[in-house]
């Protein structure tokens, strides 16, 4: 019941972020303020701004929770609570006008995600889920629940992926993806995880894989797609820190092996 309401507060404040992004958002292209971890790692005032609508809501109606923002928001807790928030995933297909892009809100209590709202800002789609609860697509004011579908083989599975912006990772990234194509149906790099990790949940992709990603990235759309009944492997420290698999458990054995040889 406390983590349906969490998810409740996700979705509201979440809605209110898409409505503001899409309403900032000029004409054309975007123009980028800064860069983070490389070059090529763009943030732009509305992603500022929209994180700060984000913790504003969501510290005025939970006061003590603590935050955690892609763009650097941090606010310490005291309840065990931590929210966890993308203010636009897929900044980079915000910036030139590819409409794939997502506010990412999630909670997490103890360390875990229990509770996490996904909202494509251009098309409205909405993705919710609850630990234990399950994962579901908003359609209207109704829920449709989501049982991910068993693709018929890791040859048949359609990958999503996504590279980091550091160019060390890039220099692993790119020739990995080369040696997985030969051996599935093809791979989709759409820009924005958390909007992949929930099209997982719906079968619009088979398998994800990606390393480096930030917590931000991951824990709304994650939930979504566990819960979905996809397994995620490789989210703890280690030697494949960061490193994000899932698929369906039909495959999933396969898959991640495959992954692993082909050098992620
Ligand atoms: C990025 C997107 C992208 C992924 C990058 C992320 P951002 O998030 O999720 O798909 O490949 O690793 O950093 O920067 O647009 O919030």
């Amino acid at each position: 019941l406390v983590d349906a309401a969490l998810q409740s507060l996700a979705r509201e404040v979440g809605l209110e972020a898409a409505r503001f992004v899409a309403a900032s958002r000029p004409e054309g292209r975007v123009q980028v303020a800064a860069t983070k971890s490389s070059p090529t790692d763009a943030v732009t005032e509305i992603d500022r701004a929209c994180e700060a609508l984000v913790r504003e809501r969501i510290l005025a109606a939970r006061p003590d929770d603590g935050f955690v923002g892609e763009e650097g928001d941090d606010v310490p807790g005291a309840t065990g609570v931590e929210w966890v928030v993308d203010p636009i995933d897929g900044t980079v297909n915000f910036v030139y006008g590819i409409p794939e892009y997502a506010v990412s809100i999630a909670a997490r209590r103890d360390g875990r995600v229990v509770a996490g709202h996904v909202v494509n800002v251009v098309s409205g789609e909405e993705w919710g889920a609850v630990a234990g609860a399950g994962a579901w697509r908003h359609v209207g004011d109704d829920r449709r629940m989501l049982r991910a579908p068993a693709p018929e083989s890791v040859a048949h599975a359609l990958v999503g992926t996504g590279f980091h912006y550091r160019r060390e990772l890039r220099e692993k990234q790119g020739p990995a993806v080369a040696r997985l194509l030969p051996h599935v149906r093809d791979i989709r790099r759409t820009g924005s995880a958390a909007l992949n990790l929930c099209w997982l949940a719906e079968g619009r992709l088979d398998v994800f894989v990606e390393q480096g990603l930030g917590p931000w990235d991951l824990a709304a759309g994650g939930l979504v797609a566990a819960e979905s009944g996809m397994l995620l492997a490789g989210l703890t420290d280690g030697p494949d820190e960061r490193l994000v698999m899932a698929a369906h458990p039909a495959i999933a054995e396969e898959y991640f092996a495959l992954v692993r040889a082909c050098g992620f």
